[in-house]
């Protein structure tokens, strides 16, 4: 199957020190190297749970990487504090995150897996704007997806295109979900407690993703065009 990632070519062969045990010397529970990962991003290679098609799980590039584990972390440990502070609204654009598990490429994180209507797994919108460019509905769907990050007061940490997942409903239906960095903790508390700026940290940040988005399109096709001050790609 075809790496999803933004990234290489799936790194298939397990690093050669990837541990046929966990270091705790019971057995790992569950067994990826011998599977080729869906998606391979900047940090995490991202695999097909083998037991349930539903459920993505995400391990680090190298057993041993440091950034891949601290990704790791912050997914489950932000998921964990929303769902703490009964942030449910803001999950309906999140993979729930089921849990952490033991498996011969290191600790992987499961989560649901985002699938369009027909079953296959959903592509990341930097995949899409560079092959489909941006169709009115996938316009519509990054313009709720920006209406809702303001209605949520939700700075996340990666506007990056490529950290954002367009889940294919329809024939030009679309729901973005995003995968990574979906709270940026060390601005969580101010964003939630000071409106002002809550608008102001998020608009410059859909403007990025704007910039960001560009980028991948050929400029003359200008599917982007500007639309004022904080606008931009769907509004
Ligand atoms: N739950 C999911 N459902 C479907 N596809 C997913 C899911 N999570 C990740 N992906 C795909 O895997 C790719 C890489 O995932 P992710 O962004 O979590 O990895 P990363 O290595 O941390 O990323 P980066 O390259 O941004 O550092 C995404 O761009 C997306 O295409
Ligand atoms: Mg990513």
């Amino acid at each position: 199957m075809k790496s999803r990632g933004r990234s290489r070519r799936a790194a298939n062969a397990p690093p050669e020190h990837a541990a046929a045990t966990t270091g705790t010397g019971r057995p790992p529970a569950l067994l990826l190297s011998g599977l080729e990962p869906f998606a391979v991003g900047g940090k995490r290679r991202c695999f097909v749970h083998p037991g349930d098609a539903g459920l993505c799980v995400k391990v680090p590039l190298d057993g041993d990487d440091r950034i891949g584990h601290a990704e790791q972390r912050q997914d489950v440990e932000s998921y964990a504090l929303m769902q703490k502070r009964g942030l449910a609204a803001a999950l309906d654009r999140i993979p729930a995150i089921k849990g952490v598990v033991e498996t011969d490429l290191g600790l992987g994180v499961v989560s649901r897996m985002c699938r369009d209507a027909d079953g296959q797994i959903s592509r990341n919108l930097a995949e899409l704007i560079r092959t489909r460019s941006v169709t009115p509905g996938l316009a519509d769907a990054i313009g709720e997806l920006k209406a809702w990050l303001r209605d949520q007061r939700l700075l996340i940490r990666d506007t990056g295109p490529h950290n954002i997942v367009a889940m294919r409903l329809g024939a030009d239906e679309w729901k973005l979900m995003i995968v990574e960095g979906w709270m940026h903790r060390r601005y969580h508390w101010l964003v939630r407690r000071n409106r002002f700026l809550a608008n102001y940290w998020i608009d410059r940040q859909l403007r990025r993703f704007d910039e960001r988005a560009e980028t991948l399109t050929d400029a003359e096709q200008d599917p982007f065009p500007a639309k004022g001050p904080g606008k931009g790609i769907g509004g």
